[in-house]
């Protein structure tokens, strides 16, 4: 009987692939026997995450792209066809966010962080869809939101908001796509040891002189009962059920990938 939860013949790009949990999700889906196409803005990253992959024995190619820049993600469609013969996953994982006080946010910064979180995931779908349905090809599309859609960061108004706007359009990419079969869900992680993670306990404990430490944030964010961080492999193997068989009946869904950090 073939494995359900196999991913054996299927090619996923992964954008914001160089790092965190880029590169853990990468991981996951390798591990399952997919083929991997990594792309993200740094290229060096690119190289040690494609070495880290390589050593496992996983099938890997990167590409620079700026999930912001049409042209850039086109280069990644085309190198899957030529690598790998076109790739059925597309994980939508390249994400920013930056702490700001409530009453310092400015347009620009909504501007910087809904263009690659929102708008970014948004066309790099398109792009990917359109190729799928001009084959005829059924895929997979996995979003990463966050557990900040759901519930509230402090300091975060125009990163959480992005991701609420990642939660419904998940939704509205999985009714509009399910016609050409290719299905669509997103996760919602809560806290996953990454820099993008470190960067926000290191502002935190700026933003309070130092009453929050680091320490106090790596004890308390992540959840209670496990008594560590989510590490980014973990949030991984839930992307590389939900685009195997075993997961085709979960459709237009945001799943929260936090221990139970969000209550339910
Ligand atoms: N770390 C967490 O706790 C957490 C929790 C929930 C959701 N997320 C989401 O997971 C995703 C990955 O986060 P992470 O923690 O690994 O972040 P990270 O900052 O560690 O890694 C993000 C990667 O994306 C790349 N990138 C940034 N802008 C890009 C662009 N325009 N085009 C292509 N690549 C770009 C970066 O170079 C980097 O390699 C993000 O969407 C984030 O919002 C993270």
């Amino acid at each position: 009987m073939s494995d359900l939860f196999r991913l054996d013949g299927r090619v996923a790009i992964v954008t914001g692939g160089g790092s965190g949990l880029g590169t853990g999700i990468a991981n996951a889906l390798g591990e399952r026997g997919a083929s991997i196409v990594l792309c993200d803005i740094n290229e060096t990253l690119l190289e040690k995450s494609k070495a880290e992959l390589s050593q496992k024995g996983i099938a890997v190619e990167t590409c620079i792209c700026d999930v912001t820049d049409e042209n850039t993600f086109q280069k990644v469609l085309e190198l899957s066809e030529t690598a790998f013969g076109g790739a059925d996953i597309l994980v939508n994982n390249a994400g920013v966010t930056r702490m700001q006080d409530f009453f310092e946010v400015e347009k620009k910064d909504f501007n910087f962080i809904y263009n690659i979180n929102v708008m970014g995931l948004f066309r790099c779908t398109q792009q990917f869809a359109d190729n799928l349905r001009k084959k005829n090809k059924h895929g997979n599309v996995v979003n990463l939101a966050s557990n900040g859609a759901k519930v509230t960061y402090q300091d975060q108004v125009h990163y959480c908001s992005s991701k609420a706007a990642v939660v419904n359009m998940t939704q509205c990419m999985a009714a509009n796509l399910a016609p050409y079969d290719i299905n669509v869900n997103a996760v919602c992680p809560g806290a996953v040891d990454t820099s993008m993670l470190r960067a926000c306990m290191a502002a935190t404990e700026k933003q309070t002189d130092g009453k929050v430490t680091i320490a106090d944030c790596e004890r308390t964010w992540g959840p209670p009962q496990l008594g560590r961080l989510i590490q980014p492999v973990e949030v991984g193997r839930i992307i590389a059920f939900l685009c195997s068989d075993a997961g085709a009946m979960i459709r237009g869904q945001s799943i929260n990938v936090d221990a139970g950090n969000t209550k339910f």
